[in-house]
């Protein structure tokens, strides 16, 4: 997968996505340090280390950070090999960012109350945590229905199938590879969650709600709003 992501995702690293995302962040930045929570192979922590901004990230898979790593070396951009909801760097932050729906990596609420505490534990006084997730499109699933189909196209067929006890969503991928016309199937687990429920586990860790927006360019949040970007803030 990480040799696929950059290549899979021109998407999001399109220049489309990726202005705008750069400009909130630079500017919750300031004049400190960030730090990425699940940085990837740096699609968004290369580009704002680029613009100036000390850039740190922590990253489970060291496969993902190898990648990084062909962008840009340790002494530019440290990563830390490990679990953001446990892994402690050193330092203080005026900016922690887990972007891409990422938190819902941590498959229970406990180990995302606690990727909460340690976004705290890093921020400076005055400090901002910043996610970006989309809101569970549970409106999508009539009574009886056990899945969601989010892509049907020539190359891929996409669908999100739900265990509502758990709030877990599993989406599954086909994907048309080459030539021959066969697909590979892959699929990924995640716990999805209400931004209420974020703004309580921020609660926990001692962080205020300050904003919430429909995407990087600011727009309002809405109750149609297909994905957020929360800002929470550690009191001075
Ligand atoms: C969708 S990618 C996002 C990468 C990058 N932040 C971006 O926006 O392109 C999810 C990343 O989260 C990492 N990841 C998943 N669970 C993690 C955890 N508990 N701690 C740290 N990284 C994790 C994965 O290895 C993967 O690199």
């Amino acid at each position: 997968m990480a040799d696929r992501y950059d290549t899979e995702e021109t998407g999001m690293s399109s220049a489309a996505v990726l202005g705008p995302t750069l400009t909130f962040l630079t500017s919750l930045a300031g004049t400190g340090r960030a730090l990425e929570f699940a940085i990837g192979t740096g699609r968004v922590g290369v580009p704002l280390r680029e613009r100036g901004v000390p850039v740190v990230g922590i990253e489970l898979s060291e496969h993902m950070v190898a990648v990084l790593r062909r962008k840009m070396d340790e002494d530019m951009l440290p990563v830390a090999l490990g679990d953001m909801a446990t892994t402690i760097v050193p330092g203080e932050f005026t900016l922690v960012y887990l972007v891409y729906n990422t938190i819902t990596n941590l498959l229970t609420q406990d180990e995302q109350v606690e990727c909460f505490r340690n976004a705290a534990r890093h921020l400076a006084p005055g400090g901002r945590y910043v996610v970006e997730l989309g809101v569970p499109p549970l409106r999508l699933l009539p009574p009886g229905q056990v899945a969601v189909p989010f892509d049907v196209s020539e190359r891929h067929l996409g669908f999100d199938t739900f265990d509502l006890v758990e709030q877990i969503l599993v989406s599954h991928h086909l994907t048309r590879d080459g030539e021959d016309g066969r697909y590979r199937r892959g699929s990924s687990r995640h716990r999805y969650a209400w931004p209420a429920e974020l703004d309580l586990m921020a609660r926990i860790a001692g962080l205020e709600l300050e904003r919430r927006v429909a995407d990087w360019d600011g727009a309002p949040f809405t109750q149609d709003s297909p994905k957020h970007i929360s800002v929470w803030r550690k009191p001075i």
